[in-house]
């Protein structure tokens, strides 16, 4: 389609959420404080709501409505992120705010909840599960057992899970089953924060937007991908929930498989929830599953020193703090090409990114001079936190005498050339869901695909006894990481 003028100002698209009530299981946690009610203040604040939403919390502590707004107009002030607290808008925001306390075992809370919703006059309702995974199944259960949770003429009812979605490919499964006996696959959506992490949707606008990238975006040019996921922090008093899950399942399976997914995808036919899907869908499911014998030479595990004594933690824990794997696209795309993945906690410093790769020049025309390169692969690194942004690596003449090359760097910040503040990833995704935009959100088969793929790690990791702990703190992870680069010639970029 010819373009009549390219540097026209693209065309603004609003959306509109409608007349609705959003249900928070799980009110008085950390997610609803830190993260859950920031986002949607911020988005009335934005007036991207409607002026009157009703916001439903409930968990088990004995709050009145007052209690309950009072405390979340201090998690608002202190968690709001590069943004202003203003208390008048508070105000008008506060008076959506409503609190119903229960057990969520017990099927009067759910009565109370319906009610609540019929005295609102409420028929849109967003359920939002942030409660302790194992209870999700029964809440959506009960919902259902008072007849909530199926979009009608009158309304939609929808549910967004939070993460993990089951704790394995069998539990997952079941998980899903309980879930679709009240709600209709189209009505459930599961989170997954970093695909509504700005610079992670800009992966898409990069790759498809412009027509230059894309046609390098293969083994013919690509040597090798990283994808980091650093922090500095440690487990900061998850203790008992981390040594759970490890680091393999909150962080690879779900965040850092959908940014592979999300880097190696087809291009889908549209721009619409299911084509995007079908397409991560399809990535993740060639993924080349480990065999058991691969499982050691492809995949690491590390925990750092000291985890063993923080708060909850079990002194003997086997659980990785640190996880690095290797993968494979079986694919025209990618075949043959390494996708380097890890993450850690107690790492140098946090920094989320993919590197690119690309092959060196194929014939070294320069010779080396002193100080001087001659060689030196092409780099691209999406950086998704923090100082957002996207940089080449080429080189160049080092001003002077003689042919003497240096690596230099074309640099994308995404904060100085748009000079505005971008939402957070909540609510980016909250809007959505209230929108009924499932684009970036993962689809059932998505979540089984990754579990897929991680299974034979999970399985060989529980079965292996580890000399943990196997790395410093500020340090880079274990140095079986590097090995597993080094076996191919490559090595982590560290910096
Ligand atoms: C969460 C993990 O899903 O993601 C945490 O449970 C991790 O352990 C967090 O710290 C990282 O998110 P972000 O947005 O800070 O990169």
């Amino acid at each position: 389609m010819a373009d009549s003028n390219p540097f026209a100002d693209p065309l603004r698209f609003e959306r509109q959420v409608p007349e609705c009530a959003i249900v928070i299981f799980g009110a008085n946690g950390d997610l609803t404080k830190r993260k859950l009610i920031p986002a949607l203040y911020r988005l009335a604040y934005e007036r991207r709501l409607p002026a009157t939403v009703s916001i439903l919390g409930t968990s088990r502590t004995p709050l009145n409505d007052d209690e309950f707004r009072s405390k979340m107009h201090d998690s608002v002030k202190q968690f709001l992120e590069d943004s202003p607290f203003d208390e008048e808008r508070w105000d008008g925001f506060a008076k959506g705010l409503y609190y119903v306390a229960g057990d969520l075992s017990d099927p009067a809370l759910y009565s109370s909840i319906k009610d609540k919703l019929t005295a609102l006059g409420r028929t849109n309702v967003l359920y939002y599960l942030s409660t302790q995974p194992s209870y999700y199944g029964e809440v959506v259960e009960r919902l259902g057992a008072v007849g909530l949770g199926r979009s009608t003429a009158e309304g939609w009812q929808r549910v967004v899970v939070e993460k993990p979605f089951g704790h394995d490919l069998k539990s997952a499964r079941e998980l899903n089953e309980r879930i679709h006996r009240v709600f209709d696959e189209a009505d459930v959506y599961r989170i997954d924060h970093y695909l509504g992490k700005e610079t992670v949707q800009n992966i898409l606008a990069f790759r498809f937007g412009n027509g230059i990238f894309e046609p390098l975006w293969n083994r013919r040019y690509i040597n090798h991908v990283q994808i980091t996921a650093a922090e500095s922090i440690g487990v900061e008093g998850r203790g008992a929930y981390y040594q759970e899950a490890g680091a393999v399942r909150d962080m690879i399976q779900n965040h850092l498989l959908q940014v592979m997914a999300t880097i190696a995808m087809e291009p889908p036919a549209e721009y619409e929830p299911d084509a995007v899907r079908d397409e991560r869908a399809k990535l993740l499911r060639s993924i080349r599953i480990l065999s058991p014998e691969e499982v050691p030479l492809y995949a690491v595990a590390g925990q750092y020193g000291g985890f063993r004594h923080e708060p909850g933690v079990d002194p003997a824990t086997q659980a990785p703090t640190y996880a690095a794997a290797t993968f494979y696209i079986d694919n025209w795309r990618w075949a043959g090409i390494p996708f380097y993945i890890r993450s850690g906690k107690r790492l140098p410093k946090r920094t989320t990114e993919i590197a690119i790769q690309y092959n060196t020049a194929p014939h070294a025309l320069f010779t080396p001079d002193a100080g001087g390169v001659t060689m030196r692969p092409n780099l691209l690194i999406l950086r998704i936190q923090p100082e957002e942004g996207i940089s080449l690596r080429f080189l160049s003449k080092q001003p002077g005498s003689g042919m003497r090359l240096r690596p230099v760097s074309m640099d994308f910040n995404y904060g100085s050339s748009f000079g505005e503040r971008s939402p957070t990833a909540y609510e980016t995704l909250l809007e959505d869901a209230l929108t009924g935009d499932a684009t970036l959100y993962t689809r059932q088969d998505m979540v089984e695909a990754s579990w897929r793929v991680v299974s034979p790690i999970l399985e060989d990791w529980a079965n292996r006894k580890f000399e943990f702990p196997n790395y410093e703190p500020g340090t880079w992870g274990p140095a079986a990481a590097d090995e597993m680069l080094a076996r191919q010639a490559h090595v982590w970029r560290n910096s």
